[in-house]
């Protein structure tokens, strides 16, 4: 089962917004997809319609080690999202520590990640964190939104180090960084966007334009293309899905994204 990690050192950077969109994009393409949310803010639930009130997650599973895809909810057509839930700090302490044994995904969550015809995509809290560490061992491709302002610079060579794991952020295809929020009418944000593409080169897997049907989107619970079809970011999320998916090994089709499995593919 092919894993998506979107990851990055700081918050506010779209994170949350990008996993959504992308896990939308797949599942109208016709890819299976299921979203994990690793932020204790349980807010990735949201994106997808699931009432406020609803706050069950893969946290009620820990005390029993228990299978997390029981609390997986069906979302959409193709889509199934994993919350987080609500949880106290014991329980986050909890967690952690089941996270820190060895291959725990593979040995306790297998289920999660047994289906071959499933995209796991997963959604972090901003920097370290336990279960970003564990899910390293299981992601094929990290993707690192950062925003294109000047902050961003000095992750720049935090990411290129691999500092935030202190060890690669995957064994699979490495990471990729996208560029959030670009705006071409401001001059040091284009700036940004050109040191971004020759500092990452191949890595700079595309870039988010500042868009206000982001924010609309989210408000309604909807898909960013889904509450604006002309929308620039709705746009280049799909170029991402398209750029990931070949990475990935999906087949990709030219006048729509359809994701089968390339039969050549090991995983
Ligand atoms: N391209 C964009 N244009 C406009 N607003 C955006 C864009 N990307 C994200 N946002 C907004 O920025 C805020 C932070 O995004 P979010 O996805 O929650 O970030 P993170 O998960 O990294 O904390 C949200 O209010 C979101 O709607
Ligand atoms: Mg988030």
């Amino acid at each position: 089962m092919p894993v998506i990690s979107v990851c990055s050192p700081k918050g506010g950077v779209g994170k949350t917004t990008l996993t959504s969109n992308l896990a939308y994009t797949f599942a109208r393409a016709g890819t299976k997809v299921i979203t994990i949310d690793f932020d204790p803010q349980n807010a990735l639930r949201l994106y997808f319609g699931i009432p406020l009130s609803e706050e069950g997650g893969f946290i009620e599973k820990i005390e029993s080690n228990g299978d997390w895809t029981t609390a997986a909810l069906n979302v959409g057509k193709n889509l199934y999202m994993l919350p987080f839930g609500h949880s106290t700090q014991e329980d986050r302490l909890k967690l952690d520590s089941l996270l820190m044994q060895p291959n725990y995904f593979k040995d306790y969550q297998a289920a999660l990640f047994c289906n071959p015809d499933v995209l796991v995509i997963a959604d972090f809290p901003p920097g370290f964190s336990q279960a970003l560490k564990a899910m390293a061992d299981v992601t094929d491709v990290s993707v690192i939104p950062l925003l294109a302002d000047a902050a961003s610079i000095a992750l720049f060579s935090q990411i290129e180090n691999e500092e935030l794991l202190e060890g690669p952020f995957n064994n699979g295809s490495g990471y990729f960084v996208v560029l959030n929020e670009v705006d071409n009418r401001i001059k040091i944000n284009r700036e940004i966007q050109e040191f971004a593409a020759s500092n990452f080169g191949d890595r700079l897997l595309g870039m988010i334009h500042t868009d206000t049907s982001v924010i609309e989107a989210a408000a309604q619970q909807q898909a960013i293309s889904d509450f604006n079809r002309n929308s620039s970011a709705g746009f280049d999320i799909e170029i991402i899905a398209r750029k990931l998916a070949t990475i990935l090994g999906f087949d990709v089709k030219q006048d729509t994204i359809v994701m089968q499995r390339n039969p050549n593919q090991k995983r």
